[in-house]
């Protein structure tokens, strides 16, 4: 699975991770909805907490792409409350471990941080590094394509924020004790009818 995951910054409050591409409309939303509902089933809802935002600025303040949202819908998850947001460099400081969903991404992460004494670069690392089946490629940007690009882009996704969560699981468990037995299971309408 590779190095492991970095220490809490703090010792207080969760533990927070962020996903990053480029317009934050298409991957890295369907990433935070995905990871969020796996940490409820989890009962780390507590214990994590995860936030998506781009490297570019043209999509701020949009939903998501009508493409991803209809993906999401489809496979019974709420696409709804997303709002495109930027990177800036406060997201450097205020999270534990940042996560890239393809290598130009991760390569803008780096350019732009950390700040000397931020927490160095093991925080920021590629998403796919958890892939438990393929680990270390890409999550294709799937803007420019037709719809076949999002549906791979959630298998790539469930699998990965499985994985992920486990090791968050592990982790966080051992290390601070803040696993949430009491976690609200997902609000994820299919996982309640048949899939
Ligand atoms: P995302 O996809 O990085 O997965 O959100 C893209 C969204 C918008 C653009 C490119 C990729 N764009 O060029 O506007």
């Amino acid at each position: 699975m590779g190095a492991p995951l970095p220490q809490p910054r703090s010792a207080r409050g969760p533990y927070r991770v962020g996903l990053v591409c480029l317009g934050n409309i298409c991957r890295s939303p369907i990433g935070e909805v995905v990871l969020t509902d796996r940490l409820a089933d989890a009962g780390l809802a507590q214990t994590v907490e995860v936030r998506s935002c781009g490297t570019g600025e043209w999509h701020i303040g949009n939903p998501m792409d009508r493409r991803a949202a209809a993906t999401l819908r489809t496979a019974g998850y709420d696409p709804s409350r997303h709002r495109a947001q930027q990177l800036h460099p406060g997201w450097f400081d205020e999270f534990d471990l940042l996560l890239a969903m393809d290598r130009h991404n991760l390569a803008d992460l780096l350019a732009v941080g950390p700040p000397d004494g931020a927490g160095g670069h093991d925080r920021i690392r590629l998403f796919r590094e958890f892939d438990p089946d393929d680990p270390g490629g890409d999550v294709p940007d799937p803007y420019y394509g037709g719809p076949e690009g999002f549906e791979e882009v959630l298998g790539m996704v469930e699998r990965t924020a499985e994985s992920l969560v486990q090791e968050l699981g592990r982790h966080l468990g051992r290390t601070h004790g803040r696993h949430d037995p009491h976690g609200h299971p997902s609000s994820r309408t299919a996982r309640h009818g048949p899939r």
